[in-house]
């Protein structure tokens, strides 16, 4: 069974853990790396892992390590990518996967030379709704497609990991990769335009904005976010005969289906856990079947995801001071 391990040990890392303890069966929660000792002890104990590190150097050195889950501010994950490959381990990353694409590319190289596995950990890409989205969107039930609405808003600024440039803050690459990805799942990953606008904290990142992205065909899709506003994460799918609303883009566990009259139908997705299962199930399949990426995020939606988002960084002159 493959052996996972946690570097750092902050907020979703908690969560992860709670995750990895529930699949068990199929992967073993192995261990727990933190700067601080104490840290790495405590998610240990609670989620049932074998071992605590309270140096990343030393548990990367273990060799035991299969995969390592990085779940380090976005400034850091390309820095904590290296070290893993490095140590020749597997990698599943949060998101964003870097911070700009350049980076991204560099980590895929060196990964491809080592033949290792790496993933962005874009739990949304992965979940039952999805595939169900997509079939009801060709089956042509409700026309053709036109136009999407999908937006993340919730104020959470006061985090510095949001609030510091050097920690690569800001709203977008947290919370509108959400209805970024949306849009890149059922409309397609390369948008003909994109034009944009933001508003920028003193700091000089985005605290929130609003951005378009128009495709070949006319399809637009209207996306947005916000670190210092709660709106929740609603999105809708518009098409000639009807529409797809999911009320909460994360969680995502109920679909509605109006025809342009009213609702046809609901259809329930239910989490088997708390809705991470679906991406770290398709991890262990991928890594046990010799593949170096997953089917639902596979390394070029990482890499058209991160241009997308350079590309509005740019249009906002928000640059991070180690880029
Ligand atoms: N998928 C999701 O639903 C989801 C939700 C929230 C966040 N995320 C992503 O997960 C990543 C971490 O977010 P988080 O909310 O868990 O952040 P967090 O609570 O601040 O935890 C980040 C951890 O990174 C480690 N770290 C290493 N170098 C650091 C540095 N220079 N400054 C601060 N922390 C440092 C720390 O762990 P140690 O002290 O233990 O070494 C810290 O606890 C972000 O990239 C974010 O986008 C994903």
């Amino acid at each position: 069974m493959l052996k996972l391990g946690i570097l750092g040990a902050g907020h979703i890392a908690e969560k992860l853990a709670g995750v990895y303890n529930f699949l068990h069966n199929d992967i073993e929660p192995y261990a727990v790396a933190s700067r601080t000792i104490e840290k790495a002890q405590a998610i240990a104990d609670k989620f049932n892992f074998r071992k605590a590190y309270g140096s990343y150097e030393e548990f990367l050195s273990d060799p035991e390590v299969d995969v390592v889950y990085v779940a380090t501010p976005h400034s850091h994950h390309y820095e904590h990518m290296l070290m893993c490959i490095e140590h020749g381990k597997h990698i599943l990353c949060e998101k964003p996967f870097t911070v700009n694409e350049r980076q991204a590319k560099i980590i895929f190289e060196k990964a491809k030379e080592r033949g290792l596995f790496v993933c962005e950990a874009m739990w949304t890409r992965f979940m039952p709704c999805v595939k169900r989205i997509r079939e009801i969107l060709s089956s042509g039930e409700l026309g053709e497609q036109r136009y999407i609405e999908a937006s993340f808003c919730v104020p959470i600024s006061w985090k510095e990991r949001m609030a510091l440039p050097e920690l690569a803050g800001g709203a977008l690459l947290d919370l509108g990769i959400y209805p970024l990805n949306y849009a890149m799942l059922y409309f397609g990953e390369t948008p003909v335009k994109i034009t944009s606008t933001a508003e920028l904290t003193e700091k000089g990142v985005d605290e929130h904005s609003s951005f378009t992205l128009q495709y070949a065909d006319g399809r637009i899709a209207m996306l947005g976010t916000s670190m210092t506003a709660f709106g929740g994460a609603p999105a809708r799918i518009a098409c000639t005969k009807g529409c797809i609303i999911c009320e909460k883009l994360l969680q995502c566990e109920e679909i509605i289906i109006d025809n342009g009259k009213g609702v046809v139908r609901k259809e329930n997705f239910p989490f088997d856990y708390n809705g991470y299962e679906y991406e770290i199930r398709s991890v262990i399949k991928a890594i046990e079947a010799g593949k170096s990426e997953t089917e639902e995020t596979p390394w070029s939606t990482t890499l058209n995801e991160l241009r997308i988002m350079d590309t509005l960084r740019a249009q906002w002159g928000v640059k991070y001071p180690f880029e």
